[in-house]
């Protein structure tokens, strides 16, 4: 280290020139720091354009490689297995000649600033909380399906005119190679079934390919893991830093809520709380029970309650595209003690007008005690709910009667109690150039709020123990601002 900065000092002092960047760069390189940079290598300085690297910590299927001028960002999943070559923009020689560059499946430089192809919603909410929305430029995907409020209007009603987002036909990979074609500065985000992983200017990032088994097998959990790919598509722009800091800050309200869920647990002396989890299909009529291991379960663990899960065998009798489903008979033998039913599907209040007598059997049914995922609109729940887990989490926690303190006091917003309350959206948008506004609340440890036994093993973290409202509001605010930072 001393040598690299005497080395770097000796450079600055003769040829007055590179200096190394403390942070990435958020633009592309000007020609003659380009011509530094060069000069720098050709005298064999150890150049790193990348100070602020990311590397996955739950994730299982994205790797990342950091080289002084250019980076390569790999998709491990079976089915895809990819390598991209991101490097910065601007460099004067590329870091590898034709023949090296085909080895890649797809190459463009960083901070990237063409248009976005989407592919999949949950894809939308990263982009956006990078503040790269304007960035989008089309969809291959139902747009009924978008829930972002700016992003709508973007679509609706002016979806089809020039210079607003194109709607691409779904599952079609010739029409988006033909609009690659008329656009080639483009870049199509992939998912993780795509069936042309390969395709040139496509890079496949995707957190639902994640799997809830794995997590399980490498002791990571699967909602974070899900959730961490933000920093792969922060790295699409320089945007590591800000990628990874809101990553941990939102891990951390996790796992604080996760532990205050264990706490609250621990003075009550109450059974831990049944859930049932599951919807009626209309289209293969049978109720669609749950299995484990999957998000929702790691959730109820979380909440410290106990999520219904059928004996191998008992899965249900109707066999529907390989999928089993339970006849009313035996979703009733399997939940109607459960203390809470989270019916993941917009349709139970039509269920209840059909099935009346059958669902007033249910113990859930009886205490007005079910909830769907409509407190933010129905396909907002897929497109939003794994960018805010820590939401979801506090959702759960307070339906199976755990209320975790936070501040400011949580509001549920993802699930909608369906007896008492109304479907809701996820607001409106008064400015497509708006940022994205984050909707969480901070964690309030129950050591601060209620006990100062400093005995108590394990609940302490590397979080301040003598926050307080004010220690709690100044947290808040700084997440606030660098929400508004990040295109700075
Ligand atoms: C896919 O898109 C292309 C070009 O837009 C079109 O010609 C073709 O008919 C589409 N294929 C299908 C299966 O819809």
């Amino acid at each position: 280290m001393k040598f690299f900065l005497a080395a770097a000092l000796l450079v600055a002092t003769t040829s007055g020139a590179y200096v190394a960047p403390t942070t990435n760069y958020d633009r592309c390189l000007t020609p003659s720091e380009a011509d530094d940079i060069a000069t720098a290598i050709s005298n064999g300085i150890d150049v790193d354009l990348f100070p602020d690297k990311v590397f996955p910590d739950q994730s299982s299927y994205w790797d990342m490689e950091y080289h002084g001028t250019y980076k390569i960002l790999k998709n491990t999943q079976d089915t895809i297995s990819t390598s991209y070559l991101l490097y910065q923009c601007g460099l004067s020689t590329m870091p590898f000649d034709e023949t090296e560059l085909a080895q890649f499946d797809s190459v463009f430089p960083v901070p990237y600033e063409g248009g976005i192809v989407v592919t999949a919603t949950t894809q939308i909410p990263n982009v956006e909380i990078l503040g790269r929305r304007d960035q989008i430029c089309a969809f291959a995907i139902t747009e009924n399906l978008v829930s972002s409020p700016c992003l709508s209007q973007v679509l609706i009603p002016e979806g089809k005119e020039d210079g607003s987002v194109t709607i691409l036909p779904l599952y079609n990979d010739t029409a988006v190679e033909d609009y690659l074609a008329a656009n080639p500065d483009s870049l199509i985000l992939g998912g993780s079934w795509d069936s042309a992983p390969k395709m040139k200017n496509k890079v496949v990032i995707s957190d639902i390919g994640e799997s809830p088994q794995k997590a399980i097998d490498d002791g990571v959990d699967v909602n974070e893991a899900q959730a961490e790919w933000l920093e792969p598509v922060g790295s699409l722009f320089n945007q590591e830093k800000f990628a990874h800091t809101y990553n941990l800050e939102r891990k951390q309200r996790y796992e604080c809520h996760t532990d205050n869920a264990a706490q609250l647990a621990a003075v009550a002396d109450d059974a831990r709380p049944k859930v049932l989890w599951g919807y009626f299909s209309d289209y293969s009529s049978g109720f669609d029970a749950p299995a484990s291991p999957n998000y929702y379960v790691t959730y109820a663990e979380h909440c410290q309650a106990d999520l219904l899960i059928p004996e191998e065998g008992k899965e249900g009798s109707i066999d529907s595209w390989g999928y089993k489903y339970m006849t009313d008979e035996e979703w009733l033998e399997f939940g109607r003690d459960a203390d809470v039913w989270i019916y993941p599907s917009d349709n139970f209040n039509k269920l209840l007008s059909q099935k009346n007598e059958y669902l007033q059997q249910f113990k859930a049914v009886q205490n007005e005690q079910v909830y769907d995922y409509q407190m933010s609109g129905g396909e907002g729940w897929f497109e939003k709910r794994l960018a805010e887990y820590d939401i979801v989490l506090l959702d759960m926690c307070q339906v199976v009667g755990r209320n975790l303190e936070t501040f400011p006091p949580h509001q549920r917003m993802w699930l909608r109690n369906v007896f008492t309350e109304s479907p809701r959206t996820l607001g409106v948008c008064t400015d497509v150039d708006e940022l994205f506004e984050p909707r969480h609340m901070e964690c309030v440890r129950n050591d601060e709020a209620v006990n100062t036994d400093s005995d108590a093993p394990g609940i302490l973290s590397e979080q301040p123990s003598s926050a307080n409202q004010v220690g709690l509001a100044h947290a808040f605010l700084a997440s606030m601002v660098l929400m508004w930072t990040v295109r700075a």
